[in-house]
């Protein structure tokens, strides 16, 4: 085997063990349920004060026809490319935890955990 191929390999033995280790549900009730509200569907007690209503979050996939881009859904949880004027801050200027290597990118365990919460709970 090609070492850049077993290196891979590691690479996501190594996100599947941190994937474990980081709760991305009690995450999302810490971080996201004072907007997104406990399921994730809207009205948590910060949300009525917004100029913007957070979203259903069990719904990004229907509303995707019905696919899930992990991909767009760790961007808006990081905020680098959020919408002008929105009320979420912007996580990825915080901490977010170690970096795991999902293939060859770079991503903070805690919002990989994120957005596998959320792709859990689609509907
Ligand atoms: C201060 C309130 C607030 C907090 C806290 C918050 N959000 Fe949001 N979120 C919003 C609002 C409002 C939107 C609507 C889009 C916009 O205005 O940018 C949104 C949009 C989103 C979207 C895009 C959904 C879609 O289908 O377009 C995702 C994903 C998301 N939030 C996830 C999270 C996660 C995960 C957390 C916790 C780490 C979080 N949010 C914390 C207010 C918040």
């Amino acid at each position: 085997m090609n070492r850049f191929v077993v290196l891979g390999a590691m690479a996501l033995s190594l996100a599947g063990c941190v994937d474990k280790t980081v709760d991305g549900r009690a995450l999302f009730a810490e971080e996201c349920s004072a907007c997104h509200g406990d399921d994730a569907k809207g009205g948590g007690v910060l949300a009525e004060g917004l100029t913007r209503q957070p979203p259903d979050l069990t719904h990004i996939a229907a509303r995707n026809g019905g696919v899930f881009d992990i991909n767009a859904v760790m961007s808006q949880i990081d905020g680098m490319h959020r919408a002008e004027g929105s009320p979420m801050p912007e996580f990825g200027a915080g901490d977010m935890g170690q970096i795991v290597m999902i293939g060859r990118t770079p991503v903070p365990a805690e919002l990989l955990a994120l957005a596998g919460y959320l792709q859990s709970i689609q509907e």
